[in-house]
């Protein structure tokens, strides 16, 4: 099949690649121009595992291509995926400019049937005022031709975005025509193993579908870490309590982890859209979302707060190392990170920090850009010099089996802040380490 994916961002780029590789023709574009110059040489903007080895594959066997050329990819796929940003606004909600930016460029060089897919994170209602735009640039060109809108959010996590593209676990669509439903069921037929994970449903139900998902999974992380912080008050071990309501199959072992809060470009920006559709256009206040986001972000100052309580309010003069800058593991998204605030609030107090990551520091230097106290490391030992403690904000797996004693040796104090509870307590302190975790 010929597809056009606009936007050239996470999930445009990994769905253009991914289906490019089961033997579509496929071009992405993106009004950044560097950027589709840089993919052409075959320069991948994001760090994600296996990506840049599937890019340069299907963009040699000639499936894959980058344009910054509107009229040419709007021209090119029967099927035409907006998978560009959608920021958070001023007021909270999603910025929809970029989505509705595509629509019109769809709807002003299209020449034959398209079916465009939302692929974007949107509210519910964005599809009606997608076809509303294509609508109204072809009856400005006095031209008729026919075109179907479906809803098809994407569930990928970074860091495993392709094998979650290439295996879905569900394919959720929002069709209201048979025609696209088709071609939508067509298009995904190579990535149904074993049985149908089509989810098929009403438009509005399939861009609900996206934020009730990452509302759901936000409140879980919310809920668990105020759990911990209650089981610290109660002397319990919030990694007991998760593995004990895990085994429950209801309740299941995945997204209870206690930690520094959630990050990342979907959660806390999902979750602020999802109270702001509410409260516009249902007049209802979301209270248990809410709470979900002020938990998180006050759950975003816990690491810094233990550090205040161990050290002293005013830190002028202390030094801590930080291992981990990225939202989460196998990114290099800094988007949202715990780091941040951690970081802030430690400067704030008049510390110094030298922070390491494996792969997100050029990001971080770029956002933390102007503050002074902030050094970085190359290698986790090299982060530990001279610091008073080490606080670990991201559980990257080189963390997880450190030389203790090596660690040890390094810090001033033997003082650790596990922000994900990535060791046995009993073990670290054995060794003689002040250990110091999240809920336990
Ligand atoms: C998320 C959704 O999982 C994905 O389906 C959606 O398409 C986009 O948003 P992502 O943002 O890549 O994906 O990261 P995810 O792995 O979900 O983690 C989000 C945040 O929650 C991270 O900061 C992570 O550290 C935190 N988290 C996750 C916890 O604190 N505890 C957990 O148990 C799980």
């Amino acid at each position: 099949m010929k597809i056009t994916v606009i936007g050239t961002g996470y999930v445009g780029l990994v769905t253009g690649t991914c289906l490019s590789e089961v033997g579509n023709d496929v071009i992405c574009f993106d009004t950044d121009s560097a950027k589709i110059a840089a993919l052409k040489e075959g320069v991948i903007p994001i760090w994600e595992p296996g990506l840049e080895d599937m890019v340069h594959r299907n963009a040699k066997a000639g499936r894959l291509h980058f344009t910054d050329d509107i009229e040419v990819a709007t021209r090119f796929g029967t099927i035409q995926f907006i998978a560009v940003g959608t920021p958070p606004g001023e007021d909270g909600g999603a910025d929809l400019q970029y989505v509705l930016k595509a629509a019109s460029n769809i709807g002003r060089h299209m020449t034959d049937y398209k079916v465009v897919v939302d692929k974007s994170t949107v509210p519910v209602g964005t599809a009606d005022k997608v076809r509303a735009t294509i609508a109204a640039e072809l009856a400005a060109r006095g031209i008729d031709t026919p075109f179907s809108v479906v809803s098809n959010p994407e569930f990928l996590k970074e860091g495993a975005a392709i094998e979650d593209f290439m295996r879905p676990g569900r394919i959720v669509l929002g069709a209201d025509d048979e025609q696209a439903a088709l071609n939508m069921r067509a298009l995904y037929a190579p990535f149904q193993r074993h049985h149908d994970r089509l989810v098929l449903m009403d438009i509005r139900s399939a861009e609900l579908t996206k934020y009730a998902a990452n509302a759901m999974l936000a409140t879980r992380i919310s809920f668990m870490n105020e759990l911990a912080n209650l089981a610290e008050k109660l002397g319990a071990d919030i990694e007991h309590v998760r593995k004990g309501i895990g085994s429950d199959p209801r309740i299941g072992y995945d997204f209870l982890y206690a930690g520094a809060g959630y990050g990342g470009s979907c959660f806390p920006k999902d979750v602020k859209a999802l109270i702001k559709t509410a409260a516009l256009d249902g007049g209802m206040d979301m209270q248990v979302l809410a709470a979900v986001e002020s938990a998180n972000q006050q759950q975003k100052h816990v690491l810094a707060n233990k550090v205040k309580a161990r050290f002293g309010a005013d830190l002028t003069g202390r030094h801590f190392a930080i291992w981990g800058l990225a939202f989460k593991a196998n990114t290099d998204d800094m988007r949202e990170a715990s780091s941040l605030t951690v970081i802030q609030d430690l400067l704030a107090a008049g510390a110094t920090v030298t922070a390491y990551d494996p792969v997100a520091t050029a990001h971080a230097q770029q956002m933390l850009q102007g503050k002074g106290g902030i050094s970085y490391a190359n290698s986790p030992l090299e982060a530990l010099e001279h610091a008073d403690a080490l606080l670990i904000v991201t559980e990257w797996k080189e963390f997880r089996s450190p030389d203790f004693d090596s660690i040890k040796a390094s810090l001033k104090s033997p003082v650790i802040f596990d922000g994900r509870n990535l060791y046995d307590p009993k073990w670290v302190r054995g060794m003689g380490f002040e250990y110091l975790a999240i809920g336990r």
